[in-house]
């Protein structure tokens, strides 16, 4: 199970990551969530995007994460946040068509994408997760050097050489059956790459 892992995709802590995601329903609004949409959070971690996910989307919410106490520490956050999901799975991203009953509106991956190994095997899975016409959103760290991404007094994120520009992450996913339909700005240090999934 261990080696599933993607690279460098450990949870932050808490204190600096509310610090830099100081309103998480509006980052998802400006990705384009609505309230009727079913959509899948992969790679939820510890639910900081995924209770107000919950509430947005009036439960229609599949959350994911191969890490059994990241997803108890979810569970925890989505009833504080007095809100339910239609299910929680435990498991691998790559193997998400598997696991998850319906096919969804939207797919969001939010600070994970720059350390999956196969990144448009990743988006061909998404695909297929996706009705016609569906999204798939991608929240990464801009490409800048870590020491200019400081959050309370200290470089956070991935690697400088980990990160990805918004063509880059277009350059992974478009091969898989997907045109990118905008990049939405995050402010300080990411962006939301938004991708439409291709007609048959
Ligand atoms: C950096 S955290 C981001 C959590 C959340 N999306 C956010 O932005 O607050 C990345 C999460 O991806 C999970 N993860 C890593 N590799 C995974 C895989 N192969 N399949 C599913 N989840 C994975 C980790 O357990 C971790 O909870």
């Amino acid at each position: 199970m261990k080696d599933k892992f993607f690279e460098a995709t450990t949870m932050p802590d808490r204190d600096w990551w509310s610090t830099l995601w100081p309103d998480p329903k509006q980052v998802l609004s400006d990705l384009g969530i609505t309230p009727a949409m079913t959509v899948i959070d992969l790679c939820c971690g510890d639910g900081y995007f995924t209770a107000p996910l919950a509430r947005l989307a009036g439960g229609n919410v599949y959350a994911l994460d191969l890490d059994p106490k990241m997803l108890d520490l979810a569970k925890a956050a989505v009833a504080r946040a007095g809100a339910t999901v239609k299910g929680w799975i435990e498991g691998d991203a790559l193997e998400l068509a598997r696991q998850i009953p319906e096919p969804a509106d939207y797919v969001i991956i939010a600070n994970t994408f720059h350390g999956v190994p196969d990144q448009t095997g990743l988006a061909a899975a998404v695909a297929q997760m996706l009705k016609p016409g569906g999204r798939f959103a991608i929240v990464n760290w801009h490409k800048r050097p870590r020491e200019e991404t400081p959050v309370l007094g200290k470089p956070r994120g991935p690697r400088s050489e980990m990160r990805m520009s918004p063509e880059a992450s277009r350059a992974a996913v478009e091969p898989a059956g997907f045109t990118i339909e905008d990049v939405v700005e995050l402010p300080p240090y990411h962006y939301g790459a938004i991708f439409r999934k291709n007609s048959a």
